[in-house]
């Protein structure tokens, strides 16, 4: 399986991608993930991250771009990844297009998630994370079963991230339409894309990807 999970900040790819990840046993790949450890660890990468992600900027592409190559080219996603929050410009596309074509693979989904506007302020604002294992919560939806406590691994340390306040997620939004949208357009002239309806539950958007996931692996594939 290899798909991209796509659609605005906070529509739910993460929630997503790891639910899959852990039942087909694919790797997610998420470069906020892995942009936030940079930055955790201190390094210069993660510093430099830092000063784009805090104002609700993208980071620039060549950045990102040779972050993931390294792991997309490694053995650790030889059996099928999950790609959440990449790519997030056209340039980023095609350089995921040369990364394909130099390792002989093809992308078998790009699933469009769809919310409302509202409801993602709502639901960035409601999100709280593990530090330690990266399960992700919400007051609102998907409270921890004990307050403060993570259900997976016991860490008391749950946290809300720096960019989920209103006026930083106003600004992802508007980078996602001006640099991320075009995106789609590149995938749904190759035919690749899929729309879910992400406003319902956890586990009925979780169903609607499966759908058409395991369908599409079943179809031969076409570059429409
Ligand atoms: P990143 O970490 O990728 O953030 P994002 O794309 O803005 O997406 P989010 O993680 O906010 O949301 P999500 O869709 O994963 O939602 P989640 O599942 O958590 O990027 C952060 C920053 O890093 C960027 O702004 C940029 O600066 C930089 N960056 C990263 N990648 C980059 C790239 N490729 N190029 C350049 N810069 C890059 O869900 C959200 C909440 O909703 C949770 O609380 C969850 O419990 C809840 N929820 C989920 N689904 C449902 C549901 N169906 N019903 C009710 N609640 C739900």
């Amino acid at each position: 399986m290899r798909v991209i999970l796509f659609g605005t900040p906070g529509v739910g790819k993460g929630t997503q991608a790891k639910i899959l990840a852990e039942k087909y046993h694919v790797v997610h790949l998420s470069t906020g993930d892995m942009l936030r450890a940079a930055l955790e660890a201190q390094t210069p990468l993660g510093l430099q991250a830092k000063t784009y992600m805090d104002k609700g900027e993208l980071v620039p592409d060549a950045v990102i771009i040779g972050m993931i190559e390294q792991v997309l080219k490694s053995d650790k996603a030889k059996n099928g990844y999950l790609l959440d929050g990449f790519p997030r410009t056209v340039a980023q596309a095609e350089a995921l297009d040369k990364i394909l074509e130099q390792t002989a693979q093809k992308l078998d989904r790009v699933i469009n998630l769809t919310v409302l506007e509202e409801e993602v302020v709502r639901r960035l604002s409601g999100r709280i994370t593990c530090a330690n294992c990266g399960a992700i919560y919400n007051k609102f939806y998907q409270p921890p079963k004990v307050e403060g406590k993570c259900d997976k691994c016991g860490s008391t340390d749950l946290r809300q991230r720096e960019d989920d306040k209103e006026e930083t997620v106003r600004r992802r939004l508007k980078e996602y339409h001006a640099k991320t949208e075009p995106v789609l357009a590149y995938y749904r002239a190759k035919n690749l894309v899929a729309d879910v309806d992400a406003n319902k539950t956890i586990e009925e958007v979780t169903k609607a990807i499966e759908a058409l996931t395991l369908k599409r692996q079943a179809e031969p594939y076409s570059h429409g």
